[in-house]
């Protein structure tokens, strides 16, 4: 009862400002049930439960709680909703919002709202720059994405990561928050005695300068320094004492050290450029100093036991194949440290220096049980507090070939990623020569915008958790899910712009947008959905609801074109704002997703 009369309280009937609409609704559907039944169920039972109807004839939004309230009550589910209804149809301003209420099927309540309700909200709230998204507290996320290691080329798993940690950076800056974007780039650890000791032995050249050398280079000479490792005796004495040297900061090796990343480096950003991903590296080596006295910190907490003569942290309900507890080793027998102790590190960091409000970490899923480890460990210590901050660690399947295996060249090899990527480069240059006159400069440019959103959208637009099946001919094909499909209706509204006489900036200070005809209704209504969309894929942080959201608007958008005349009709400057606002949305779902979109096609 109490919550009735908080919920009462809250009169908001201009949407888009603090609330989304279908909130809204479910606000004050949760109403109609409490006014309908109070005292009779809980609060939780009468929370509304909406969701978008399966079929837009039946209308836009459902409400399922009367099935599931006819076995608390015991009544038959229609009567429950010719209730809920009656309730909900009582209150006066609620009136000019719904066109058609109505039970369908066993109990479901199907609500349609008014075109004018939606045009209404469309010309005053999302027509404006933000485009009905709420006004937010804005909260500290940190996304960590790509994190590829030193001396090794990306491949096609990192391109994952890559892509779907900066679409999901790219949605919370859009939405007003503050992100940090990392790069936890794996540049620490025993590897890096021998690659260190190998160039001193062998490539003295590379380590004064004199020398430059590129990534392929470095991790053929990884590969070599590993086999001497194992062969040569004396060579692994060197390199294990040029860990040491490493770990106590001596300055040839640490130079050595610098000499190796930077190759790398370079290497990334050639890849993070081309993709037009901005990073802020924050490596494994950055928590380095702080690993010694986190050990020290869990020790004092009485976390720490021996096993082994390693220094261990034993969590609940975790066991390794045997059925033996499985432990996190934060100290090794020799004294050293591994990716657990950094990656405790890491939260600890994040949390008591960053004061992150969310930390997101994309890897692949074989990484999962890691940081399901890590994370109750952080919390056991007190390093992360969940009222605090929440803690999400995104996972993706695998990229496979045509053949339906794991992506690897013809001969058998993983593919470098900056291949792949030129690869696609190319393919788009195909498609866009026999479609467009352009000189060579404009062609290799289109075809980098066409080639790279063309394997990002490929990416984004299969559900993450599944593995999909890479094709360039599919992702460059113009019809079904693809950006090029997106780019052609684009470019399409472009070109009605173009052909009209008014002028956009006028129109949208003096004109409205009006929808009739069926075609626009529907769009209307999915344009009215986008910040809606963008919520629901804040938090299940999965991308393709929004890629799946722009492949209807394209469809909705083209059935409008089909369907009712733009320019040289009587409805040419509404027409035109609805096709305005659709450019718009599309424009910031490409930018969320890192699609650059073309202007012509
Ligand atoms: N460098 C690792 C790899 O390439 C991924 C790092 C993931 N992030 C982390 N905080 N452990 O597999």
């Amino acid at each position: 009862m109490i919550w009735y009369n908080i919920l009462k309280k809250k009169n908001n009937i201009l949407i888009g400002m603090d609330t989304l609409f279908i909130e809204f609704l479910q606000n004050r559907l949760t109403r109609a049930i409490l006014k309908a039944f109070d005292e009779k169920i809980s609060l939780e039972d009468a929370n509304a439960d909406v969701a978008l109807t399966l079929n837009e004839s039946f209308g836009h939004y459902q409400c399922n709680n009367a099935l599931k309230l006819s076995k608390i009550l015991k009544e038959n589910p229609k009567k429950i909703a010719d209730k809920i209804i009656f309730n909900l149809n009582s209150k006066e301003d609620l009136k000019e919002l719904f066109s058609k209420v109505e039970i369908a099927g066993p109990g479901f309540i199907n609500i349609t709202i008014s075109s004018e309700y939606i045009s209404e909200i469309l010309n005053k709230n999302i027509l404006d720059k933000k485009l009905g998204i709420k006004k937010i507290i804005p909260q500290k996320i940190i996304v960590e994405f790509s994190s590829p290691n030193i001396a090794k080329e990306l491949h096609v798993g990192h391109l994952r990561s890559t892509i779907i940690g900066d679409s999901l950076a790219r949605l919370f800056e859009f939405l007003g928050h503050d992100v940090l974007r990392l790069n936890h780039i794996g540049d620490w650890g025993t590897q890096f005695g021998m690659l260190i000791s190998f160039l001193k032995k062998y490539h003295k050249d590379v380590l004064d300068d004199s020398k430059k050398i590129d990534l392929t280079t470095l991790t053929l000479w990884y590969k070599q320094a590993r086999k001497l490792f194992d062969s040569d005796e004396q060579f692994k004495k060197d390199s294990q004492k040029e860990v040491v040297n490493l770990q106590s900061g001596e300055k040839n090796a640490l130079k050595a050290w610098n000499a190796i990343c930077d190759i790398s480096r370079t290497a990334f950003q050639e890849i993070y450029k081309l993709l037009d991903i901005k990073l802020n590296d924050r490596g494994e080596s950055f928590y380095n100093s702080e690993l010694q006295n986190i050990v020290n910190d869990l020790e004092k907490k009485g976390l720490i036991e021996i096993s082994d003569r390693a220094k261990c942290v034993f969590l609940e309900g975790y066991q390794n194949r045997e059925g033996n507890p499985l432990p996190v080793m934060v100290q090794k027998s020799d004294g050293g440290f591994n990716y657990d102790t950094t990656d405790i590190a890491a939260f600890k960091h994040r949390c008591e220096i960053e004061k992150a409000d969310r930390i997101i970490v994309v890897t692949d899923a074989g990484q999962a049980l890691h940081f399901q480890m890590i994370y109750d460990l952080v919390v056991k210590a007190k390093y992360l507090d969940p009222n605090k901050t929440k803690f999400d660690h995104v996972t993706f399947g695998v990229v496979l070939g045509e053949d339906k295996k794991k992506f690897k060249t013809r001969e058998g090899e993983t593919t470098k990623l900056i291949d792949l990527l030129f690869a696609a480069v190319e393919s788009a240059k195909d498609v866009l020569k026999s479609r467009l006159e352009l000189d060579e400069k404009q062609l290799n440019e289109e075809a980098i915008k066409l080639g790279i959103s063309a394997i990002k959208y490929s990416d984004l637009s299969n559900h993450r958790i599944k593995d999909y099946v890479f094709s360039y001919d599919k992702m460059l094909s113009l019809e079904g899910n693809t950006a090029a499909f997106l780019f052609y209706s684009y470019v399409r509204i472009l070109s009605v712009k173009r052909k009209s006489s008014y002028n956009i900036a006028e129109l949208l200070t003096n004109d409205k947008i009006e929808l009739k005809h069926p075609s626009e209704i529907s769009l209307g209504f999915h344009l009215f959905r986008f910040a809606e969309v963008l919520d629901i894929m804040s938090r299940d942080l999965l991308p393709n609801r929004l890629t799946d959201y722009l492949y209807d608007l394209a469809t909705k958008f083209n059935c409008f074109f089909r369907d009712c005349q733009i320019i040289g009709s009587l409805e040419e400057k509404p027409r035109l704002l609805l096709s305005h606002l659709t450019e718009k949305i599309l424009k910031q779902g490409f930018d969320i997703l890192g699609l650059s979109p073309l202007n012509k096609m």
